[in-house]
């Protein structure tokens, strides 16, 4: 059995080689390639590499060398059939079952696929040649479109004349002819009738390049006409998949790391005149998570720039609400909004290029930050107002698939949240005390002594240690000489004890250099003393302890570090700022 091409070059087409082997092989980008450990052999320095423009794989060492379903196939094992279906499921794909409904799709897909060219080519000629279009050709070189922009687009004109429609009801069959959707049957005529006549006609491809349907533009400026109508549906066609010039934007992905998202047709086209061609647009409907997950297929950051106008700003919310479901650690989503009711098309026009680039590259927020403004200039100080707010916010971060955005997002609005409530959500409080997990033999104590951080007790404990039995820490020297305090008067008093003991046979309290009240408060809030006085003989139990204290200082330092990225991370959500909180959290485990 073998798979029609078409269905392999899909899973090629949405799969980046890069993506597929990262899945199992840390990749570092070089230049156009990436480069990693060779999964082939144990090796030190990188001698793989992986091109997702030319869709190979390569190893120096071993000279392994293929494409995706090779990569999966050797490294794990599998026939070329479980290749397949493993990596379809990845692309999102159905998967190809080889039965009689398959083959009968695919049959369906050939004659689809026929008409639609045919329908594209004639009607882009129909327009560049026939007399009859100059009203169109009129009309585009008036928006201010070009021949280049015309053929690029494949753009048509549908011109009364019927040959065309002759033709392909002479040679198809009419189930198939009614699946495309070009046709409809009209009832009172009772015939079939192209539904895109008299209108400017932009072919809307699939992810391979192929025309799947159509969007159409009236030239007259009526309220009786919709000024677009596009494709209905079909078997090959369904319209929260689709996007507009995706086919060809997503071949820009291994240059430019992020891609517009515009509303139109002609915002497309006009970003593309000007040179700007990493955009596409979701045509009218709202945007769907499906489209997110293909956009992230191929780019990290997704630029949302609706029109500058009220139904623009509130597709983008609808927008955001939907797409943070599926926001990913590496990956970005963020909007920008134009001015003075301006689309891209008109903005780009007006403003050109760099200005643009320039533009959307400081005024541009992520998506959190849209959110959250939009609800926040929503709501007045009224306590009904603000419990609404918050409920929002937490149910849309709620919503969120990935467990650390979700976190993170959660983070960042509930810290938004406490700069206008200082007096409640203590916990987010910029001065509150860090809760730590504390030994539970001294849980009870800490509850009494709430005047000190609980790190601070923890380093009371540990200097207590020191300062009770110096003998047991002369003979463990090595143990504590490392170790980092916070606070500075701990700090004061543990470098004090140090150098004592360095010169010293035994450290004496008495001779140690230092204010007596910085021993007082030692010697009388050090938690660890109750315990002590059950364990002063024993010096293995002791020194048990004081690993332990040793263990849960340096992971409160790493813990301050984490929460210092947590809070970077929630602004940029930056993947560099991901990663090294992945390297501290492992870190933490490990201690
Ligand atoms: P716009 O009205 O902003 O389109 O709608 P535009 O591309 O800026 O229009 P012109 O040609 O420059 O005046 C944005 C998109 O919404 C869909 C179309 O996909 C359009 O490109 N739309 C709009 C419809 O499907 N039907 C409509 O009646 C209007
Ligand atoms: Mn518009």
């Amino acid at each position: 059995m073998k798979y029609p091409k078409e269905y392999l070059e899909e899973i090629k087409t949405r799969l980046k080689v890069s993506t597929v082997v990262s899945k199992t092989v840390n990749l570092k980008k070089r230049g156009k390639e990436y480069v990693g450990l060779s999964p082939f052999k144990t090796e030190k320095t990188p001698s793989f590499t992986v091109n997702d423009e030319k869709e190979f794989y390569h190893c120096f060492s071993t000279a392994e060398h293929g494409n995706i379903f090779d990569f999966v196939m050797k490294t794990q094992n599998l026939k070329f059939g479980e290749a397949v279906k493993l990596l379809a499921n990845l692309a999102g794909m159905r998967p190809y079952t080889f039965s009689k409904e398959d083959e009968i799709r695919e049959k369906k897909w050939n004659s689809y696929k026929a008409i639609f060219n045919r329908y594209v080519d004639h009607y882009h000629n129909e327009l560049l040649k026939n007399s009859n279009s100059s009203g169109a050709k009129d009309y585009l070189k008036k928006r201010g479109l070009t021949k280049v922009e015309v053929q690029k687009f494949k753009i048509g004109f549908e011109t009364n004349d019927l040959s065309f429609q002759e033709n392909i009801f002479s040679e198809y069959n009419e189930s198939e002819i009614k699946d495309t959707g070009l046709f409809y049957f009209d009832e009172n005529k009772k015939k079939y009738v192209s539904r895109f006549r008299d209108r400017v006609i932009f072919p809307i491809k699939n992810i391979s390049g192929d025309p799947i349907a159509l969007g159409g533009r009236t030239l007259k400026d009526s309220k009786y006409f919709a000024k677009y109508i596009n494709s209905p549906e079909t078997p090959f066609f369904k319209k929260g998949s689709n996007l507009f010039n995706l086919d060809f934007a997503r071949k820009l992905s291994s240059n430019l790391n992020n891609i517009f998202l515009v509303e139109g047709y002609m915002d497309v086209i006009g970003l593309s005149k000007n040179k700007i061609d990493n955009v596409v647009a979701n045509l009218g409907t709202s945007l769907t998570t499906r489209q997110i997950l293909t956009l992230n297929q191929f780019f990290d950051e997704i630029v949302i720039c609706f029109d500058g106008d009220e139904s623009g700003y509130k597709a983008a919310l609808r927008a955001a609400e939907n797409s943070i479901v599926e926001l990913k650690p590496e990956k970005k989503i963020s909007f920008l909004f134009l001015p003075n009711n301006h689309d891209p098309d008109s903005f780009v026009n007006e403003r050109g290029k760099e200005f643009f680039l320039e533009f959307s590259k400081s005024n541009s927020v992520s998506i959190h930050k849209f959110i959250f403004n939009h609800y926040f200039k929503n709501m007045d100080d009224s306590p009904s107002s603000r419990a609404i707010f918050e409920k929002r916010l937490r149910s849309i971060a709620s919503t969120i698939k990935d467990e650390f955005i979700r976190k993170y997002v959660l983070e960042y609005f509930l810290e938004k949240i406490s700069e206008f409530t200082p007096n409640i959500n203590l916990k987010y409080n910029k001065n509150y005390s860090k809760s730590f997990k504390s030994l539970k033999s001294t849980q009870n104590f800490y509850n009494e002594t709430k005047s000190f951080k609980a790190i601070d007790i923890k380093e009371f404990s540990f200097l207590y240690i020191l300062l009770k039995k110096p003998k047991l820490i002369k003979d463990n020297f090595n143990l504590i000489e490392n170790v980092k305090l916070f606070s500075n008067e701990n700090k004061l008093l543990l470098s004090e004890i140090l150098s004592q003991s360095r010169n010293f046979e035994i450290t004496n309290i008495e001779n140690i250099n230092v204010d007596q009240n910085l021993i007082d408060r030692v010697l009388k809030y050090a938690s660890i003393k109750h315990i002590m006085i059950k364990y002063l003989n024993d010096d293995e139990k002791i020194l048990e302890i004081l690993s332990e204290l040793i263990r849960d200082l340096k992971n409160y330092e790493l813990e301050i570090r984490i929460e210092e990225l947590e809070s970077r991370f929630s602004k940029d959500l930056s993947e560099a700022t991901f990663n090294e909180l992945k390297q501290l959290k492992k870190l933490q485990k490990i201690n």
